[in-house]
């Protein structure tokens, strides 16, 4: 019988605006809500984090069990948010003393948590003990990243989830750097399985959690197309795993969440469009020109984790560059991360004070105004699997410049080709000081500019139609062959 409103359970570690580090979190958060309107029954399950949003909404047990270890026990208890609040059904993991932290991730120091690989078996094993109780409840699987990479295989070869063996699995794929990479000791964490079977776990001598999810799972995405040519030539060592699997390998590109970005009613905004994109651009700008000594310059933003992925190293020493010839423009900075850059942002905003601000710091509200009054966006990243700033920027018609890499190829074309932004072919300061050069020449022709942002402002970047076609592949799936 075909399914025709499939009930998917998505897994992830993070999901906006209950837990956010990154754009899976927005892709988790908006997602599920536009697949309801493909007639899809979509919850999510994620860790009980200790962050206010699961104490301030209300929620009920379900579920109490033990995770059985070689020398403990580890209890935990499946906590259920209904759809009202949401748009979909969240199911909240909590395992007291591994996830009942403030921070996602990372430690006080910055430093990733050590106990990590306890934290990601213990979360997948919660998930399939539970589900495989009642395993009627949801029709198939969709995990994201390598975090829930390790349930395919436990799915199909651990004895204890037999109810869940003939379950059909999604993966999505945000990024394949990080890959989960555990030690064989870890062996002792994971539920006894067929250990004829134990090869799909490993890759290059140890047990990867990516490289074992793109085997067993049944069908794959990346969060865009550019991204899913990449990297069957470059993944760090993942190659021949994608060229083998590229058979259940499709790139659907990510959405924007029309609900939370729309420069006409942005929670985060106190001016709004109404009438005048000009308008709005030139108010929302005002808001960000305090720390700057000529608010008439051209604005240029940077948003974002502080990472070598993100070219952040490159981009700051193109600005230092720039401003020393020439002083014809402000940027300001926001992110966090590595230490070392952040260290390396605030010396050049201490260096060239009247034309750069940098904010170390996760702030939505500000990165939302931003977006709105800024005139250009840099995105120098080395990688990108698809990337929501540009698309959040061309929303509130920021003119986004971009390296010529995975999803940010998509979905910015260089203007010289009738495209939406300025595009450059390698992340060297040479190649980012000479995009800015270009993005101060279109400044200058303000009728160019002014048609530009009216143009990038209308594209439709809305989750539609990915939704559909995620819809689609979830059908395909559960439908018999
Ligand atoms: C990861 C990727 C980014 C992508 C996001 C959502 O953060 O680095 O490119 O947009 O996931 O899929």
């Amino acid at each position: 019988m075909t399914q025709t409103t499939p009930r998917i359970l998505m897994a992830c570690s993070e999901c906006y605006p209950v837990a956010k580090v990154g754009g899976m979190a927005d892709v988790v958060g908006a997602l599920p809500k536009y697949l309801t309107r493909c007639g899809v029954i979509p919850s999510v399950v994620m860790p009980r984090y200790d962050l206010p949003w699961f104490y301030d909404h209300e929620h009920e047990l379900i579920h109490e069990g033990y995770l059985q270890y070689p020398h403990t026990v580890h209890p935990f208890r499946v906590i259920r948010y209904a759809p009202e609040i949401l748009g979909f059904e969240l199911i909240a993991i909590d395992l007291p003393g591994l996830f009942d932290r403030p921070s996602v991730y990372l430690d006080s120091n910055g430093e990733g948590y050590r106990d990590e690989p306890l934290r990601n078996i213990s979360f997948q094993r919660a998930i399939l003990q539970w589900w495989n109780s009642e395993p009627d409840r949801y029709d198939l699987l969709h995990s994201h990243d390598h975090m829930t990479g390790l349930m395919p295989f436990l799915m199909r070869h651990a004895y204890a989830y037999k109810g869940l063996s003939a379950k059909s699995v999604f993966f999505t794929i945000h990024n394949a750097l990080h890959r989960g990479r555990l030690s064989w000791s870890a062996m002792s964490l994971l539920p006894h399985f067929d250990t004829w079977q134990s090869g799909l776990l490993e890759w290059d001598d140890a047990i990867d959690s990516l490289a074992s999810a793109l085997r067993c799972s049944d069908k794959i995405n990346t969060v865009s197309p550019g991204y899913l040519e990449e990297l069957p030539a470059t993944s760090q060592g993942l190659e021949w795993i994608f060229q083998h699997e590229s058979h259940k390998m499709i790139g659907l590109l990510n959405g924007v969440d029309y609900e939370v970005w729309d420069p006409a009613s942005d929670k985060y905004l106190a001016y709004h469009m109404k009438k005048s994109l000009e308008q709005f651009k030139k108010k929302n700008k005002e808001a960000l020109m305090e720390s700057f000594e000529n608010p008439d310059l051209p604005l240029f933003i940077f948003i974002g984790r502080f990472a070598h992925q993100k070219g952040v190293d490159v981009m700051l020493r193109s600005i230092h560059e720039h401003l020393l010839v020439r002083q014809d423009a402000n940027f300001l900075i926001l992110g966090s991360g590595d230490k070392d850059l952040e260290y390396q942002a605030q010396n050049l905003a201490h260096t060239h004070g009247a034309h750069v601000s940098a904010l170390v710091d996760y702030n939505e509200e500000l990165s939302h105004i931003m977006y709105a009054g800024a005139d250009f966006l840099l995105m120098p990243s080395r990688v990108e699997p698809c990337g929501l700033n540009q698309m959040f920027s061309m929303r509130y018609g920021t003119v986004p410049i971009v390296h010529h890499t995975g999803g940010l190829k998509d979905t910015v074309p260089d203007i010289s080709v009738g495209g939406n932004g300025i595009s450059f072919t390698s992340v060297t300061t040479g190649d980012i000081m000479h995009a800015m050069h270009r993005a101060l020449e279109l400044y200058r022709d303000q009728p160019a500019m002014k048609s530009l942002r009216k143009k990038i402002t209308s594209i439709n970047l809305s989750w539609d139609a990915s939704a559909e076609a995620y819809a689609e592949e979830y059908r395909l799936l559960l439908s018999p062959t």
